[in-house]
Formats: C-alpha cells, sequence, structure tokens
C-alpha cells in the first residue's frame, strides 16, 4: 500500500471526530451542515463491513442494507449537496498529486493536510479557503475509503456541480420562510412549510402542513421517485414502517434544524441503533440525522436523502 493510503488508514473514526470538530469553525456556513451530513452518510463502519466481507449479498442480508451503499459506484455524485462541489474536480486532482508525492517524511498531521490541500486550490482558484475546506476533509475520507482509481475518473460536471448561486445566496435562501399569505399573521392552524430535498433544482420540494411529520408530507408528493430509487415508494424520502422500525426515511437536515421538533428518546436511540449518529450528535436536541417519520415539522427546513440504509450498529 502506497504512504498515503497507509497514513489516511491510521485514522479510524474518533481521529476523524478529532480532525472534524477542529476543522468545523474554520468551514463557511454554506457547507458546515453539509460537511457533517456527508461523514454521516458515509461512515468508516460501513467501509470496513464492505472491505472485510466475503459474501456481500450475505452481508447485505445481515445489515439489512438496501439502495447503493457503495461510494465507489457514485463518488462524484455523493459530493453535490455540498457547495464546496463545484471545486471538487480540482479536489480529487491535488489529491491525487499529493498522493503521489506523499512520503512518510513528507505528511504531516490529517488535519494540516486537509488545510494544507484546501489553501492550495483557494489560492489556485481566487477564492476563499472556508469554501474549500469541507470538500477538502471529504475528500481525504472517500480516498481513504475507495484509494485512487475512482479519482482518477473525470466527473460528470452536471449543471449543479458547475452552476451554483453565489454561497450567500444559497443562505438567504435558507433563511427565507414560506409566506402564509396576506393575513397569514392570523392563521393559527394548517400553516404550510416548504421542504426542499435537492437545492440546486427549483422544483425540487414538497409542502408540509404544520406538526406533520417529513415522511408522511414526502408521501403527498405524488411524482414518480421510484424510477430512480426503488426505496421511493412514496415521494422523494424512502420510508417502509412509519413508527422509527426500518431506517429507511434517514436523512440529513441542510437547513431549519431548529424547525424540527426535539429528537425524542425513541429516535435517538433508534437513530443510534441504525448507527446513523455521529459522536457529536449524541447529546444534540436536533442532530443533523434524523428519522423523517419522527421528524414534526414547525417551519421551512432544507433536506438531504442518503441512497442507502441499513441497520450497522444494531445487528452486532
Ligand atoms: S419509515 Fe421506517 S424508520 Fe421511518
Amino acid at each position: 500500500m502506497d504512504a498515503f493510503r497507509a497514513f489516511l488508514n491510521q485514522h479510524d473514526e474518533p481521529a476523524w471526530d478529532g480532525v472534524l470538530a477542529d476543522l468545523e469553525p474554520s468551514l463557511h456556513p454554506v457547507d458546515r451542515e453539509a460537511t457533517r451530513i456527508w461523514f454521516g452518510f458515509w461512515p468508516l463502519k460501513l467501509r470496513r463491513l464492505l472491505r472485510e466481507t466475503t459474501d456481500e449479498a450475505a452481508t447485505a442480508q445481515e445489515y439489512l442494507l438496501d439502495g447503493r451503499y457503495r461510494l465507489e459506484h457514485q463518488l462524484d455524485e455523493s459530493v453535490d449537496f455540498l457547495y464546496g462541489s463545484i471545486y471538487w474536480d480540482r479536489v480529487k486532482e491535488a489529491l491525487l498529486q499529493r498522493s503521489e508525492s506523499a512520503s512518510e517524511q513528507t505528511l504531516e498531521g490529517l488535519g494540516s493536510e486537509i488545510r494544507k490541500l484546501a489553501d492550495g486550490v483557494a489560492a489556485r482558484l481566487k477564492v476563499e479557503a472556508s469554501l474549500l475546506l469541507g470538500i477538502s476533509a471529504v475528500g481525504f475520507m472517500a480516498f481513504q475509503q475507495v484509494g485512487a482509481p475512482p479519482f482518477r475518473n473525470g466527473s460528470a460536471s452536471g449543471p449543479s456541480r458547475t452552476r451554483r448561486p453565489k454561497p450567500g445566496k444559497i443562505l438567504k435562501q435558507r433563511a427565507r420562510t414560506t409566506s402564509q399569505g396576506l393575513f397569514g399573521f392570523l392563521r393559527t392552524v394548517n400553516r404550510r412549510f416548504t421542504v426542499r430535498f435537492d437545492e440546486s433544482k427549483r422544483d425540487a420540494t414538497f409542502s408540509c402542513i404544520e406538526g406533520q411529520d417529513l415522511s408522511s408530507a414526502s408521501a403527498g408528493d405524488e411524482r414518480d421517485y421510484k424510477t430512480r430509487d426503488h426505496r421511493c415508494i412514496a415521494g422523494p424520502i424512502p420510508a417502509e414502517c412509519r413508527v422509527a422500525s426500518c431506517g429507511y426515511c434517514w436523512i440529513g437536515v441542510l437547513s431549519g434544524r431548529e424547525n424540527i421538533i426535539e429528537v425524542s428518546a425513541h429516535e435517538r436511540r433508534r437513530l443510534n441503533y441504525f448507527g446513523y449518529l455521529d459522536s457529536s450528535s449524541h447529546d444534540e436536541t436536533h442532530p443533523v440525522i434524523r428519522l423523517a417519520c419522527q421528524s414534526k415539522c414547525y417551519g421551512d427546513v432544507t433536506v438531504v436523502v442518503p441512497p442507502w440504509n441499513g441497520s450497522l450498529d444494531g445487528r452486532r
């Protein structure tokens, strides 16, 4: 194994948690939640499981894996919800170069390596380094998990990756609240909010009645999502049980976390059972990862839907 990959492989979950906690204050707000969500969607424990298995079908059955759970099959797509994805090709290029030039003597701590790479790409592109930090951290973790080959394939530079509003505009849009009409301030029941599930698409929204859970609200969106993802039987958020039993409906909350009801002891237990919660979420009243069927909504939110689900911790 080359020096770079060997260096990355020295970092387990606690080591990465420390690095991310240290980087977080320096991340641009536009990608602060998104970075946490990406790390939540692609945990090292999933990779370990897939690396160690000799019978993938049996492992998938044992850990109830469903959907597209292999990062190497969707590396570029996996970063689409980060603003920093517009720099993804450059980050991949820089990572490949670093992996080729690195030796035991030149490698510094993981946090410094991430910062150095982000600073270098930002300087070349003449943009704020804080915009590159999240996507660079994602790049290092992805490289640790899948190695160089998927990094060598050219990205599909779809419109979502090349054309994005400025970060300030995105933050403003996330802070906007749905108008309740001319006399909306008089309305005390049946207020409606907007749930956005793909920031890069204008029509990727559905509406939610005050106090309704995001899973039921998603089911009200009757467009076809099943062709793209077989788990989406009704609406863009996969669901099966609607009582926190199956783990299909997990989501990352990109904005409006405070507009969702506090996580209950039951939901937290189930999130832990599925292995979806990261270590920094354990004491949070509004964690970044939620179960949509338990998430009663009281304002506008933006969410991200992961391409897979499973039960990584509960089955052990
Ligand atoms: S739909 Fe089964 S856990 Fe939410």
